[in-house]
């Protein structure tokens, strides 16, 4: 795409620590000047009475399988890049599996994306897989300890193994922290005593396994030297957990995702259970009170949409009767920033500069993408947000545009519009409408790998 001279004017710039009124001066892709800026000859983009945010980053998300659908939901809700979990086929090494998705995946995303590489077969995890993937510019490695009865549930051992590697290599390790052979425990007993029922899922996952879970990742990452992330925190207890190991002195860095900050036990307990299955599952009020006091407070450092190309007639609908069946995850790339405005604890939001620091500033520290990404900076992608807070909205469909059949925030309301998104100086929507363009998503390379210990 020819990409000239933009100037976006008159709004307010917001970064983690703070906002200016100012302009912005986009040229080649990137920006120019942040401030007071000459737009001769630009293209004017009125921010007047608006913010203008760094395109946000989401760290967690299942892409690929749907990624031209989800990476244009993305940009209408103003996601400009993203953190996506590399799938594998069945005997494929984590870097076999990167350069596939590589070749084939990355040239339909819409959005620029780096990659997580997954342990998705722990018994055929080797020492040096790690390491190739990190050179093929993968920065961070996930984990699974739960689900056994997939068969990618890595234990113990496997698990060091991997974050003594990760150590050396300045690698980041997710991981998804429940207690998976007690689930199996639970879940065998619910299975045998005919309880189907999609209340089923959270008795066989209570939050004393999560939290437990968390524990035991903290102390083997604090013995490997190993850099932990903790993804998708649902409540108070894995909180605690997290809080504690700080205090020994350990950098640990955790997530939460839209649906735990928005959602309570009681809405899967309803006529609609099936629009609320996934893992872990939804805790309590005051699980989710203690979530949105961690992400506006400090405790939790960013915020994720935990997206999954997801569709309910096909996908979950069929296999309802059997909680053991249906396909965990919900779709949310789209839906995430606009809902990060709608936060809502006692009647405080999330303030802007504080979303910005976990939906952008945050994910691309953490991820090795900073400056380039997550922030409205001179130097950085002209990755960028212009937000109406004056004009609000209702998540539709039709808005989330990803083509799916449902989304579980469908009727949200939302204090404020997306009203311009640029994607590496590309106008991708403009005044609230997403442009067909020819604007792709790059791959981002993250240089971390270090010489061995
Ligand atoms: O239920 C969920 N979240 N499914 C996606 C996989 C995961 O746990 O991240
Ligand atoms: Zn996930």
């Amino acid at each position: 795409m020819a990409r000239g001279r933009t100037a976006i004017v008159g709004g307010t710039v917001v970064g983690p620590l703070g906002s200016l009124a100012g302009d912005v001066l986009v040229e080649g892709g990137v920006i120019k000047e942040v401030g007071r800026i000459d737009s001769a000859g630009a293209e004017l983009v009125h921010a007047g009475g608006c913010f203008v945010l760094p395109g946000a980053i989401d760290v967690h998300t299942h892409v690929f399988g749907g990624i031209r659908d989800d990476t244009r939901s993305a940009l209408c809700g103003g996601t400009t890049s993203a953190l996506a979990f590399v799938d594998a086929l069945p005997g494929e090494r984590p870097v076999e599996a990167a350069r596939r998705t590589l070749a084939d995946e990355l040239p339909d995303s819409l959005i620029d994306l780096a990659f997580h590489a997954v342990i998705w077969e722990p018994d055929a995890y080797e020492a040096g897989d790690l390491r190739a993937v990190a050179e093929l510019g993968v920065g961070s490695v996930k984990l699974w300890l739960a689900y056994l009865e997939l068969g990618i549930m890595a234990n113990d051992d496997v698990a060091f193994a991997v974050m003594q590697e990760a150590a050396d290599l300045g690698v980041v390790v997710l991981a998804h922290c429940e207690n998976g052979r007690v689930i199996d425990v639970l879940t065998r007993q619910l299975v045998d005593g005919g309880r189907l029922g999609i209340d089923s899922l959270p008795r066989s996952r209570p939050i004393s396994l999560e939290a437990e879970c968390i524990h035991r990742f903290l102390v083997l990452a604090e013995l490997a030297g190993a850099t932990p992330y903790v993804v998708h925190v649902t409540g108070r207890r894995p909180l605690e957990e997290i809080v504690a190991a700080r205090a020994r002195g350990m950098t640990v860095y955790a997530e939460v995702c839209s649906h735990h900050l928005l959602f309570d036990q009681s809405d899967q307990e309803g006529p609609d259970a099936i629009r609320y299955v996934m893992t872990p599952p939804l805790r309590t009020g005051d699980d989710r009170a203690a979530l949105l006091e961690g992400l506006a407070g400090g405790g939790l450092d960013t915020y994720a949409s935990d997206h999954c190309h997801l569709r309910l007639d096909r996908d979950k609908m069929p296999v309802r009767d059997d909680f053991t069946k249906i396909p965990t995850g919900l779709p949310g790339i789209g839906a995430r920033l606009p809902l990060g405005f709608a936060l809502n604890g006692d009647g405080q939001r999330l303030d802007v500069e504080r979303l910005v620091e976990v939906a952008c500033a945050a994910p691309a520290r953490i991820f090795g993408l900073y400056p380039k990404k997550g922030v409205v900076a001179p130097g950085s992608d002209a990755d960028i947000v212009v937000w109406d807070p004056s004009t609000p909205s209702r998540l539709t469909l039709d808005a989330i545009n990803d083509g799916l059949d449902w989304s579980p925030y469908d009727g949200h309301d939302i204090p404020g519009t997306v009203r311009h998104v640029l994607a590496r100086g590309d106008r991708v929507v403009e005044d609230g409408c997403w442009k067909e363009t020819d604007h792709r998503g790059e791959y981002l390379p993250v240089r971390r790998v270090a010489a061995p210990v």
